[in-house]
């Protein structure tokens, strides 16, 4: 939820990198930012509340001094609020030590009350203050900072990525992790430390991905990992693809708005290396996708949080309509603590952009306790998700900054798509050419995505965002494959815009949710295809006679004639339909964020990647 930068520099300045650092870490979390400079005359730290521009105004008019060593953090507060006593980094009563950290300390209590009993006094709520008075104390009693680091973890439960700097003689920087991700990496001019490799790859691709349990020392020539034991770990540097470039907004007003209209390549790099037209099939060279592999799922069991939650209802009706495997979908919260009963032959899959979402992963952990073979769709090349699946079916999204998800969903679908039709061809429920038709329609797709993205349908679903801006509430409705692009369409504007917005089945309109419908209150309905277009006509119709405005989306003419407004969406087969209606969704939320004023790349009280229950 929050960022870590940090760097051990040959010589030169560190501030001016770790600035750029916190910049692209900001999507983390951004209720709070702060420094500490190892210089000459001893550590110096600024830190705010509020956004990073606050710093660095703070850090300007401070003359703040520069060094070769320092940390960076950006906040999402989880103990006391965002104040900038409470911003790290946090510094030890000896002025020599400071500390920054994401995730929590579950015992902090108990090792605040035993360090204040000896005489510390405390400056902030954290817990994160204890491991900075806990690392001093250990310092005292002798050995280097890495051990130091080490014995007091020792005496903390939870989980954290930390970053420490000592100042006390010549500069160290050691950091540790135990949950949230934590990444080194390899530059010339040093080495850096990222909770996410964006902060790192301005300096360099070369990166060592930490591990739980894993402390390791920087020097200005690289770094050594030591396990909890003290005992030495190999960790291979791996080379990351990701451009420094791809995660800025260019000329875009919003990150999000380039990341909705990245949609088209985003497709094309998910997707298209992976079809095999002549044999109607989809290759998936990772390890754990070939036809042994699959001939033995009996069943999918998805776990997944959020807009990742949605990609996996959509897989559900995709897996079970083409490839006959049964889907359950679950919250990963729910999931990780109902006892769940899983089948011999399942597959656990998770769903995540991140890779780092906590309920997600320890819904997949679980699911291998229990016997499942674990898979996951990620976005991130290294993340944990990754590391911990037996099969890991790789989104091309690019690094994603907009705090609401769109590109990833995208890409999350797409690769449902993907394993659907492999599935399918493995069990043999799709022969050849029907998986070659399937390939086909998937390739027509990026035109029609195109033509959403045109500077036409970006008007027209502008205008029709003007109209609704100020009404009370909006109802999203769909039905079969649909049915998730209405909970999808829901969450998205509720994130940024912060109307009061909810998804439903569209089949469950008479159930309830037709009781709210006035003239204030606008329904979104995603148009139906094949025998459902009439239900969901008939659903407009109620509607409408119930004096509620209707926004019909979609491919099917008569709803869309039926609607007071209607938002046409390229016809598809009915499977990929999802991903062109959840275009103009995404750009309505957009719109209608953009009309209210709000901070649409950061809206409140969210942070990008949740890694902390
Ligand atoms: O990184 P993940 O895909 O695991 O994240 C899951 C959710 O936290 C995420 O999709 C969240 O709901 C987004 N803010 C949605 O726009």
């Amino acid at each position: 939820m929050c960022g870590i930068v940090g760097a051990l520099l040959e010589r030169g300045h560190v501030l001016r990198g770790m600035i750029e650092g916190l910049r692209v870490l900001e999507y983390r979390g951004y209720d709070s930012a702060g420094v500490a400079v190892a210089t000459e005359d001893g550590l110096v730290v600024e830190k705010r509340a509020g956004r990073l521009e606050v710093l660095e105004r703070a850090l300007e008019e401070s003359a703040f001094p520069d060094g070769r060593a320092g940390i960076g953090h950006t906040r999402w507060a989880t103990h006391g609020p965002p104040t900038d006593a409470n911003a790290h980094p946090h510094v030890a009563a000896d002025g020599h030590v400071a500390v920054v950290h994401n995730g929590i300390l579950e015992n902090y209590l108990e090792l605040r009350e035993e360090l204040a009993g000896a005489g510390v006094e405390f400056r902030s709520d954290t817990d994160t203050e204890v491991l900075a008075h806990l690392v001093s104390r250990e310092l005292a009693a002798g050995g280097s900072l890495a051990d130091a680091l080490r014995r007091a973890l020792a005496r903390v439960r939870g989980y954290y990525a930390v970053a420490v700097l000592k100042d006390d003689g010549a500069p160290e920087v050691c950091c540790a992790r135990e949950g949230p991700p934590l990444c080194v990496g390899l530059a010339r001019e040093g080495t850096w430390i990222g909770s996410d490799v964006l902060a790192i790859v301005p300096h360099t691709r070369e990166v060592v991905f930490l591990e739980d349990g894993d402390v390791a020392e920087l020097s200005t020539r690289g770094v050594v990992v030591r396990g909890r034991d003290g005992a030495v770990v190999e960790r291979a540097p791996q080379r990351v693809d990701w451009d420094a470039a791809d995660a800025g907004k260019g000329t875009w007003a919003h990150h999000m708005l380039k990341e909705i209209h990245e949609q088209p390549d985003v497709l094309a790099r998910t997707a298209f290396h992976r079809l095999d037209e002549a044999r109607g099939d989809v290759r998936f060279d990772e390890a754990g996708w070939s036809d042994a592999d699959l001939a033995g799922v009996e069943r999918v069991q998805v776990v997944a949080c959020g807009t990742a939650l949605h990609a996996g209802h959509v897989l559900r009706y995709l897996v079970e309509g083409l490839a006959r495997v049964p889907v359950d979908v679950d919250f990963a919260s729910e999931f990780r603590y109902r006892a769940p009963v899983l089948a011999p032959g399942t597959l656990a899959l998770a769903i995540s952009q991140s890779g780092e979402t906590a309920d997600t992963l320890a819904a997949l952990r679980l699911a291998k306790e229990l016997g499942a073979r674990a898979a996951c769709i990620c976005n991130v090349a290294g993340s944990t998700m990754v590391r911990e699946s037996d099969a890991a079916l790789m989104t091309q999204a690019g690094p994603e900054i907009g705090v609401a998800s769109t590109k990833a969903f995208t890409a999350q679908v797409v690769a449902a798509y993907l394993l659907a039709v492999r599935l399918g061809r493995a069990r043999g429920t799709l022969d050849e050419a029907r998986g070659r038709e399937l390939l086909r329609e998937l390739r027509l797709l990026r035109p029609s995505l195109e033509r959403l993205l045109s500077s036409e349908s970006v008007a027209r679903v502008r205008a029709v965002a003007a109209r609704h801006k100020g009404v009370k509430g909006f109802l999203f409705l769909g039905r079969g494959v649909n049915f998730p692009i209405a909970l999808e369409g829901a969450l998205k504007l509720k994130e940024i815009s912060y109307m009061h917005a909810e998804g439903y089945a569209a089949g469950e309109m008479k159930h309830g949710p037709i009781a709210m419908i006035e003239e204030w209150m606008s329904s979104v309905v995603i148009t139906g295809a094949g025998a459902m277009a009439e239900k969901v006509r008939s659903n407009i119709e109620q509607i409408m006679a119930r004096g509620g405005p209707v926004i019909a989306v979609g491919a099917d003419e008569a709803s869309l004639a039926l609607a007071d407004e209607r938002i046409d969406v390229p016809a598809s087969s009915e499977w990929l339909s999802p991903i062109l209606n959840v275009i103009p969704l995404q750009l309505l939320s957009y719109e209608i964020a953009r009309l209210r004023g709000c901070d649409i790349d950061k809206p409140r009280n969210l942070a990008k990647s949740v890694t902390v229950e």
